[in-house]
């Protein structure tokens, strides 16, 4: 049964069980890359969020929509595929009145919705795991102009891999607590490739930055962009 189950749902099975549901602090910054504590904070989606509609795709267990909607007092809207995960994100962090979280693959509630946001994010969730050709205009849409998207995704040179040299997405895995790992498709772009394609979405790449993690050898571990609504 487990082995035809989304790969997204047994990591969400698996995070659940290893930490219990239950409300959490919210945590002081925002967390874009495999190292806590490194790497920008919540600015990079643009000055004074205070009044803002923020939107996050793959949020998991929602630390990062719960540190937007506390520290800035954004008004928060946090999408996930797999209701295990909003089910503990509800749990740990439901009690704020400005955070909305959803079940929902990320391309849906874009296509299904016609609310405006002043940013957009993504943390190794939604973009880089739906094709890039329908989400990241399905998210211009939604952007108000001048306004940020962002995300993070794992290094296109993570441990040596060297970046796709063409559009379509390739092999990746999703590695679980006990090391299993299991297949999913990942469009693991480039900086310039992103660039293209943002480009095509009616989004202007600002900036491209890379991260290492020493716990992950020497090759960069994450890469983050920040891209402007033209
Ligand atoms: C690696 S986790 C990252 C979670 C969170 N952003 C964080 O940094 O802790 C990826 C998340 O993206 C979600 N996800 C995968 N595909 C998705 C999709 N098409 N739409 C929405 N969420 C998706 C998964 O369920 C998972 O919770």
């Amino acid at each position: 049964m487990l082995a035809q189950a989304s790969p997204w749902y047994v990591h969400a099975l698996q995070r659940t069980t290893a930490a219990p549901a239950g409300p959490l602090a919210v945590p002081e910054r925002m967390e874009w890359t495999t190292r806590p504590g490194s790497g920008p904070n919540a600015e990079i989606l643009g000055p004074d969020l205070r009044p803002k509609r923020v939107l996050e795709l793959g949020c998991g267990p929602g630390h990062n929509a719960a540190h937007l909607a506390t520290r800035y007092g954004a008004q928060v809207t946090a999408v996930d595929l797999v209701g295990l995960q909003i089910r503990r994100a509800r749990s740990h962090y439901g009690r704020l009145n400005n955070l909305t979280f959803v079940v929902g693959h990320a391309l849906h509630y874009l296509q299904a919705s016609d609310e405006r946001f002043d940013a957009v994010y993504s943390v190794f969730g939604a973009v880089g795991l739906v094709a890039p050709e329908l989400l990241l205009p399905a998210i211009a849409r939604h952007l108000t102009r001048g306004r940020t998207l962002a995300f993070s995704v794992p290094h296109p040179q993570r441990g040596g891999l060297h970046p796709t040299t063409d559009d379509r997405p390739r092999r990746d895995y999703v590695t679980l607590l006990d090391r299993t790992r299991l297949p999913i498709a990942r469009w693991d772009f480039d900086a310039e490739r992103w660039e293209k394609h943002l480009g095509h979405a009616g989004l202007w790449l600002s900036s491209a930055k890379e991260f290492h993690d020493a716990r992950h050898g020497l090759w960069p571990t994450t890469l983050l962009i920040t891209a402007r609504k033209l």
